[in-house]
């Protein structure tokens, strides 16, 4: 199915800016002719643009900029998955202007495409011309805008000097917009929403990464939801820590302009300061245990508790665990292939934990119940709609996205036995 394409824009930028805009626009109109291997038209569209110089970006807003490099990063894109020849001295180069510029890698990512891309239909930058692109973009940027304001609720809990009463001040906001993100979520295994051919042969593969013409080694990432610094930021300031994360953290740092690299940079120092749920609600209700990892292989057998709140509370679709077990998927069984540390110790339920300090818990319960879900939905998704595929951020894709289920937010909330009893009266 196709959206109608909108025809290039008319603008007063200058030209080389406005040049580059119009062929990008115009990508879905010469998508058809490109897959079917006649590539005159758009190489003559190419040929006649102009490199971009340094002075044709001064003087630009940053959203502006941002935009620009939208522009060129995806007609960039397009020449590198049709195996198209390239011109250092316009493609080459105009891309390392802007990128420079930018402070970003030449190659089109997450940020750029999802967050930068206008959702208006006139003025979005597609590939194609499926209308699962279009939904593809708009659904993405909707998570992100839910992300941001599940941010803004957790900042507002982990500042206050009374985070107890904050977290039950902001719950309802937050338990909302993590609902309706793992629904979205759910759409994008829908064989109406996104056809899986549009979505895996259509538009996926201009999310290569960048790769050495001659020896195939990775050069630079493709564009993943991995990139995405809200759901880092959401992870950290609930409490997920560990090197996993952070590794994947500081790789993709290159893929955001410099200020949004220092904002993940200042959370994650934050949160390693204690400025994060765990640490300001958890931890003080339930003593000072000792420190549990955050992620580990034992922390699959917390799943059935997890699932049951999950389920009962509208995180998770109900066929969510039947396509992930469908794809010989096993729920809570550690990838074989990863290494495993050592025993996890079981703690015990400190004293004095009355009715009120089990409510309290019991969001927590409810929270990382949400984040799970949000996990095992979206590997639900990508089982369904990669398989065994590699990820384009430079992941093994499903067998890594099933790592995460093993990570907690509030870890002695699970092996302290109140997560199963919470779950059980659910
Ligand atoms: C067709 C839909 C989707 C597929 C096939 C898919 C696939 C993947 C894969 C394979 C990865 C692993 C990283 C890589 O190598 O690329 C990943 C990571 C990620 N994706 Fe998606 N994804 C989809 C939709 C979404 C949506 C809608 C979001 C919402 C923002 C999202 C957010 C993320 C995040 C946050 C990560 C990093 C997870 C982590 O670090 O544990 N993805 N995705």
């Amino acid at each position: 199915m196709s959206h109608p394409i909108p025809s290039p824009a008319s603008t007063s930028e200058p030209r080389p800016l406005a040049a580059w805009r119009a062929l990008a626009l115009d990508l879905p109109r010469h998508h058809p002719e490109l897959v079917a291997g006649r590539d005159g038209v758009f190489a003559e569209a190419l040929a006649g643009l102009p490199a971009i110089g340094d002075a044709d970006l001064r003087g630009l807003s940053d959203a502006e900029l941002r935009l620009a490099g939208l522009d060129v990063l995806m007609v960039e894109a397009v020449v590198r998955r049709h195996g198209l020849p390239r011109s250092e001295s316009t493609l080459d180069a105009s891309a390392s202007v802007v990128a420079e510029r930018l402070g970003l890698q030449p190659i089109i990512s997450y940020p750029l495409y999802i967050r930068e891309n206008p959702v208006d239909l006139a003025e979005m930058r597609r590939f194609t011309a499926y209308e699962a692109e279009f939904r593809f973009i708009r659904m993405h940027a909707a998570i992100e805008d839910l992300f941001d304001q599940t941010i803004a609720s957790l900042e507002a809990i982990i500042d206050s000097d009374a985070p107890r009463m904050a977290l039950r001040e902001h719950f309802a906001g937050l338990s909302a917009g993590l609902r309706s993100a793992n629904r979205i979520m759910s759409g994008f295994r829908s064989p109406v929403r996104m056809p899986h051919a549009d979505f895996f042969d259509g538009f996926r593969p201009y999310y290569d990464a960048l790769r050495d013409r001659d020896s195939g080694e990775l050069i630079l990432d493709g564009p993943s939801g991995l990139q995405s610094y809200t759901y880092r930021i959401v992870a950290m300031q609930l409490g997920y820590r560990d090197p996993v994360l952070d590794g994947w953290t500081e790789r993709i740092g290159r893929y955001h302009p410099p200020d949004l690299r220092d904002r993940l940079d200042r959370v994650l120092r934050a949160r390693n300061a204690g400025r994060n749920l765990d640490a300001r609600v958890c931890e003080p209700i339930l003593g000072g245990q000792a420190r549990l990892p955050h992620l580990h292989p034992d922390y699959g057998r917390h799943l059935p508790s997890i699932l049951r709140i999950a389920e009962g509370r509208g995180y998770l679709r109900p066929e969510v665990r039947g396509l992930i077990e469908g794809f010989g998927l096993r729920l809570g069984e550690w990838p074989a292939r990863m290494s495993s540390n050592d025993e996890v110790p079981e703690i015990e339920v400190p004293a004095g934990i009355g009715s009120a300090e089990m409510a309290d818990l019991s969001l927590l319960a409810e929270l990382e119940a949400a984040l799970v879900a949000m996990h095992l939905e979206h590997v639900a998704t990508a089982a369904v709609q990669i398989g065994a595929e590699h990820g384009t951020g430079g992941t093994s894709g499903v067998e890594f996205l099933l790592v995460a289920t093993f990570r907690r937010a509030f870890p002695a909330l699970w092996q302290s036995g109140i997560g199963a009893r919470i779950a059980a009266e659910a």
